[in-house]
């Protein structure tokens, strides 16, 4: 493998501008616009700023070990008892639990998606079969039943980091089906789901005739505290339990705990967030095909891109792009796309310009129509 496409050799994750303008050999102090980490440019809410003083009032203390007034915050938010509701220090930590559940035995992972569920995956000892995705990002049903048979725990992210695609919620009740005949569970990432502008898509309903599902969320990409760490898992009861059992005491701190239900109560921020998203990707989607760009059919505040006529340049657009001071997010470490597209997040209207006119130049100077 050459030196740009050994998987190895990126940065794991998004949001490490240093780290990949080095890798990329450009100067690590020059302005940039960071595309490549996938958070809400609206936030964090502006009143976070005023309340974070008064929370470190509590540091001398333990939080509630059990969590439970952020808990309730949660099972009211989403309808649930609080017995169905973990917190936990970000999604990621969610994802490790998940995996926990299910130590030594064997999961499949619909790929491409985020890294981390195989991370996890293989710290718990499971073996990993891989599910890929179509190339327009849709999940074959009949071949995603197939492979429920053969494990014993599927990783599904919805909406799919990286491509911002939806299995919709008809086609995950059928998988449930699917799974309750092989014994097979479904752990659902819905890290960005809050992004998405429509409630019936929530597949919180389905945890009550389906108790091998088990539900991911993360705070930190919507209201964008990535910093602060909060997420939940949502489940039956009894696999809460078990998940609570094998979680560190005390891992989500005082401080973001006690954000939790202020940060669940602010609808208005939502609305503003799913405004603000509609009106970009509306711009931004028909203006990157007309450019001569393919983009994924994303839902959410993220999308892949490639050049339509040079789909192999993706690597000198990713150069091309951070020399103009547009950070993109590689994906040589994303299975099935293996740096074949980029990652981009939808930001505010000025850094959009900025991309787009960006994109614009490199059509003008690498044409279009070529092989
Ligand atoms: C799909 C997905 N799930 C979970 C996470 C972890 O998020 P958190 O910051 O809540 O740990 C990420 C972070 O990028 C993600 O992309």
């Amino acid at each position: 493998m050459s030196r740009d496409t050994s998987p190895n050799d990126w940065p794991r994750h998004g949001g490490q501008p240093g780290d990949m303008l080095a890798r990329l050999g450009l100067p690590t102090g020059q302005p940039i616009r960071d595309f490549s980490a996938n958070l809400n440019p609206l936030g964090p809410p502006a009143w976070l700023d005023a309340r974070l003083p008064t929370l470190w009032q509590g540091i001398d203390r333990y939080p509630d070990p059990s969590y439970r007034a952020a808990r309730q915050a949660i099972a009211e938010a989403e309808g649930l008892d609080i017995g169905q509701v973990l917190l936990t220090n970000g999604g990621a930590e969610a994802i490790f639990l998940a995996a926990a559940l299910h130590a030594g035995r064997r999961a499949v992972i619909v790929q491409p998606t985020f890294a981390e569920y195989a991370r996890a995956c293989r710290h718990y000892g499971l073996a990993i079969n891989e599910l890929f995705l179509a190339s327009d990002f849709s999940l074959d049903e009949r071949r995603a039943g197939e492979a429920m048979r053969e494990a014993n725990v599927m990783f599904l992210c919805r909406p799919n980091n990286p491509s911002g695609t939806l299995v919709p919620r008809t086609q995950v009740a059928r998988l449930l089906e699917a799974g309750r005949a092989h014994g097979t569970c479904l752990v659902v990432d819905e890290a960005f789901i809050d992004f998405v502008d429509e409630p019936a898509e929530s597949l919180v309903s389905l945890l009550a005739e389906h108790p091998h599902l088990v539900v991911l969320r993360s705070l930190t990409k919507l209201y964008a505290i990535p910093g602060l760490r909060l997420g939940y898992l949502l489940g039956s009861p009894e696999t809460i339990a078990r998940a609570a059992e094998r979680q560190m005491p005390w891992s989500v701190n005082a401080p973001a705990a006690a954000l939790v239900a202020p940060l669940l109560a602010d609808g208005d921020f939502v609305t503003r967030t799913h405004a603000w998203l509609r009106q970009e990707l509306e711009r931004l989607t028909p203006t990157l095909t007309h450019l001569g760009f393919d983009v994924s059919p994303t839902r959410v505040n993220f999308y892949l891109l490639r050049d339509r006529y040079q789909p192999q340049a993706t690597d000198a657009l990713l150069r091309f792009l951070a020399s103009a001071g547009i950070l993109a997010r590689h994906t040589h470490n994303f299975p099935g796309l293996d740096g074949r597209w980029l990652r981009l997040a939808v930001r505010s209207v000025d850094d959009n310009d900025r991309l787009l006119a960006a994109l614009a130049a490199w059509r003008q100077e690498h044409g279009a129509g070529m092989p």
